[in-house]
């Protein structure tokens, strides 16, 4: 297992009644490969600015991005598009699933984009379903099902096509705690797998599956814990509620 994942000095800056605001300022990031990060912090710190940056959404102001060894800040349009189909796999606070393609065609769609034959996105949208307890809402449109439902469809469209990093944004934010635990228990069984994952979240509970938590304060990471999975799992969440803020 090696280094997937490295920001060397991340900055942005946004501009706000003509004053440069800081959003990042000097973030350093490593995650191995297999690893399950989360990163907590404020409303505001900065968090969904790091992942639009390691996504290839959005572009850094200075420092380094590198996925797999290729430097992502430095990819044209085109490249970067081309990235986001085929290496990174994203899943929203709200879903963002689209409302008039039914869930198989949600799933289906980043596989036919990332260049699989429509048999074998069918076939590997069929596992994902299967697997994640919701195969037989594959002809409904999203709009048909739960919260927790519509989050389970939208980690089988970031997973099908194999990407090197799963970046998730607040993925229980809009989920109820019963909804919310199974949604971790579902990325944690993809990491159990062997999936990278980088995820964002406020809920120490939630961020008590990584295996290294990230607390970010104003742009900057200002503190790492690693969690010990040996651990009496309340202390690890009493340890991780401290973080909250
Ligand atoms: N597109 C944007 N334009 C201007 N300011 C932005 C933009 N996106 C984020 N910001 C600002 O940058 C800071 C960090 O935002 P964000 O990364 O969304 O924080 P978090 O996800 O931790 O809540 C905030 O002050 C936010 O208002
Ligand atoms: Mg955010």
């Amino acid at each position: 297992m090696g280094e997937i994942l490295t920001a060397i000095g991340l900055v942005r800056s946004y501009d706000s009644d003509g004053t440069a605001y800081p959003a990042l300022r000097g973030v350093e990031l490593s995650i191995q490969e297999g690893e399950f990060v989360a990163v907590m912090g404020a409303s505001g710190c900065g968090k969904s600015t790091l992942l639009h940056l390691v996504g290839g959404i959005d572009r850094p102001d200075a420092g380094e991005i590198r996925l797999r060894g290729t430097r992502v800040d430095t990819l044209t349009e085109g490249q970067a598009a081309v990235m986001r189909r085929t290496d990174v796999g994203y899943v929203f606070q709200f879903f963002n699933l689209i409302g008039n393609l039914t869930v198989a065609d949600n799933v289906e769609l980043p596989a036919l984009m990332a260049g699989f034959s429509a048999s074998d996105a069918r076939k590997r949208r069929i596992e994902l379903l299967e697997e994640l307890g919701i195969a037989e809402h594959a002809d409904k449109v999203p709009g048909k099902l739960s919260g927790g439902q519509q989050q389970r469809v939208a980690i089988a469209r970031a997973l099908i096509h194999g990407p090197a990093v799963l970046l998730a944004d607040e993925p229980t934010g809009n989920l109820d705690s019963v909804a919310s635990q199974e949604v971790v228990d579902l990325l944690k069984r993809y990491h159990n797998a062997g999936q990278t994952i980088l995820m964002v979240t406020h809920d120490a509970r939630v961020s008590s599956a990584a295996d290294r938590v990230l607390q970010m304060r104003d742009g900057q990471i200002v503190r790492e814990t690693y969690l010990d999975k040996q651990r009496d799992a309340r202390s690890l969440v009493s340890n991780l509620v401290q973080l909250e803020v």
